[in-house]
């Protein structure tokens, strides 16, 4: 595709121009909202437009059946992405959904649920649910000194016992914190606990591996770093898990009852609904193929290197306050700016073409939903590079902040 370029001393290095040749929202807006929803890449928007057309021609069901081949491709590359097999693969509509379907199908045979102080908010409400359902005990693991899980809390309450699951989110979706995933799923195995691992805003700017990581569940959105269409998630359930699903949506149960139907295998796709956008999963599969073609390490070090700029070039701005906690950081930046609201902050940037977003630091999510009388929240701005972005549109954003 021409978008990796060559160079002796660095092998694998992101050609800018060629990725933002592919974006055409490139050309109108500085947008440093991925963490919100990327700009998607033209092949991308092309797949969900030609197969919107072969609808709009043929029919739907029609257009489907002349895409079997390429939606199973779906499960590979995504299977290729987090360096699954394809039977582990589920789509769904959004990673909260997908976090919620495939939780709630988990077996409970224990009774304590371990989970991060910077839990998804949605992922803490469906555990409360949960806990009351089923008479669950939550335990909020301790930050450490750096704001991450603290992963010695999470040894001692391991070593206690009658542990169901272990819930973290890798990289929380107001902070450039990437948490200790991979330590956390060595521990967990150790205890032969699962560990539900939501990487919504890591998939597509980190390299993921579900073995390297020792989760049992990883849930990822489309539209956020991968750069694919809104409305598309999957959900990894490791294989030695499926046997002990318990969907409670069995919408491809028809099938046994279709000519030739049988029992579905026991596979993630269980956990799928039947009817779903098939333009949007061709796209969400396109976008898997153009972030792999890139690769995701070199994908990785830019994002890295241009979050770092936009940190170390805030300290030249004296009224904004960085707020990223964390020992490594990712491409979300999250800063406030003294005496302005985050509101006003992101207004202004809009001003000068520029996409920020806003989110609300709670001490904790999962403390405030736990206990909502505890709102100590901080609003801060969130600005989130991708490789796409460049040197002189952060300039732009220090100097529209000045
Ligand atoms: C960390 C994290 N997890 C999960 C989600 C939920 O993803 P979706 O909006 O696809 O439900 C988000 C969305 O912002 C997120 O930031």
């Amino acid at each position: 595709m021409g978008l990796l370029k060559v160079w002796d001393d660095n092998p694998m290095v992101i050609d800018v121009e060629a990725a933002r040749a592919d974006t055409k929202g490139t050309g109108q807006v500085i947008h440093l909202n991925n963490a919100g929803s990327s700009l998607v890449p033209r092949p991308v928007i092309d797949t969900v437009i030609g197969h919107l057309r072969r609808e709009e021609e043929i029919g739907g069901y029609e257009a489907a059946a002349e895409t079997s081949e390429r939606r199973e491709n779906v499960y590979s590359s995504i299977a290729r992405l987090i360096g699954a097999t394809p039977g582990e693969v589920a789509l769904t509509e959004s990673g909260s959904g997908g976090w919620a379907l495939v939780v709630s199908a988990l077996p409970f045979a224990t009774s304590r649920v371990l989970l991060s102080r910077t839990e998804y908010v949605n992922n803490v409400l469906v555990l409360r649910n949960l806990a009351r359902r089923h008479g669950l005990q939550l335990v909020v693991l301790d930050d450490d000194s750096h704001g991450q899980v603290d992963v010695e809390h999470l040894q001692r309450e391991l070593d206690r016992g009658d542990i169901a699951l272990v819930a973290l989110t890798h990289v929380p979706m107001g902070e450039g914190m990437v948490n200790p995933a991979a330590e956390v799923g060595k521990r967990c195995r150790a205890a032969g606990v699962a560990f539900v691992l939501d990487a919504c805003q890591s998939v597509g700017q980190i390299p993921l591996d579900v073995d390297a990581l020792g989760c049992d569940v990883l849930v990822g959105t489309g539209r956020k770093f991968l750069r694919g269409p809104r409305g598309t998630a999957f959900v990894y359930v490791r294989e030695t898990l499926l046997e002990r699903l318990e969907p409670a949506l069995r919408d491809r149960q028809p099938a046994v009852c279709s000519p030739g139907g049988s029992e579905p295998e026991a596979e993630a796709r269980l956990l799928e609904s039947w009817e779903t956008s098939i333009a949007g999963r061709l796209g969400l599969g396109r976008a898997v193929d153009y972030a792999l073609e890139l690769g995701l390490e070199p994908i990785r070090d830019r994002v890295r290197t241009l979050a770092d700029a936009m940190r170390s070039r805030f300290a030249s701005v004296p009224s904004v306050h960085l707020h990223d906690r964390g020992l490594i950081k990712c491409g979300i930046v999250t800063f406030s700016v003294q005496g302005r609201t985050a509101e006003q902050v992101k207004a202004h940037l809009a001003g000068h073409r520029i996409n920020v977003s806003v989110a609300a630091l709670p001490p904790s999510t999962a403390d405030a939903v736990l206990w909502p009388n505890i709102r100590r929240q901080t609003i801060v701005v969130r600005a989130s590079a991708h490789y796409y972005n460049t040197d002189s549109e952060i300039d732009r954003l220090i100097h529209a902040l000045h």
